[in-house]
């Protein structure tokens, strides 16, 4: 990370925040590329995009506003009730209302780390009989992958950093951020090390 990416952290947050990945102009244009890619191949077909919360918040926002089509749009509750960075085991907290059924679906995360939570949202999607199902996500972290399972439609590859902002968590905190920033490692080993001595 160069010095000026770090000196553009806001001060109030250049305890927690080691430098911003991600500006929010790369964001957006980015975003809107994506948006123009999905479009046409969506074109010609309702669309029910479904969206996994709670880390998506922004990029749905940002990526579904710059949609021309017709679309319907529901979410899954998914949380990982893991110690610190590691994902553990998924819970879900909300179930889909829409019928997808015969429709064309865009599944929409957050970020692709270890790919457990989309091996696991996958088949139980598909097990509702869509006519098709594609996948995107903001980032892509393929160095951290234990599942064998790739993206259809991805914003960003990154390389292994916790990061934070732009709808993404760490501990429920700094989903707020405008842009994505790379979380100081001491923020989350504090964490975990309050989590092993319990
Ligand atoms: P996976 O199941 O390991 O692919 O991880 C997916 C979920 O873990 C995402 O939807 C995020 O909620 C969370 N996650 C993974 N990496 C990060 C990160 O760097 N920052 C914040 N959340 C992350
Ligand atoms: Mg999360």
């Amino acid at each position: 990370m160069n010095s000026k990416s770090n000196t553009s952290v806001p001060p109030r947050l250049r305890a927690e925040v080691e430098s911003i990945l991600i500006t929010e102009d790369q964001l957006a244009r980015r975003i809107k590329v994506l948006a123009g890619e999905i479009e046409d191949d969506f074109r010609g077909h309702e669309m029910v995009v479904v969206s996994l919360l709670s880390g998506t918040v922004m990029f749905l926002a940002d990526l579904i506003r710059h949609l021309n089509l017709p679309l319907r749009l529901d979410f899954i509750g998914v949380s990982s009730y893991g110690a610190g960075t590691e994902s553990g085991e998924l819970v879900f907290t909300k179930e889909l209302r829409i019928d997808v059924r015969n429709r064309d679906v865009l599944l929409v995360d957050d970020i692709l780390d270890t790919g457990k939570t989309l091996s696991r949202v996958l088949p139980k999607l598909k097990a509702l009989k869509p006519r098709r199902i594609k996948t995107c996500v903001l980032l892509n972290k393929a160095a951290r992958r234990v599942e064998n399972i790739k993206a259809d439609y991805v914003g960003f590859e990154i390389p292994d950093f916790f990061v934070i902002g732009y709808g993404l968590d760490f501990a429920e905190r700094y989903r707020n951020l405008p842009f994505v920033g790379v979380l100081h490692p001491h923020i989350y080993k504090e964490v975990s090390q309050q989590v092993l001595k319990k």
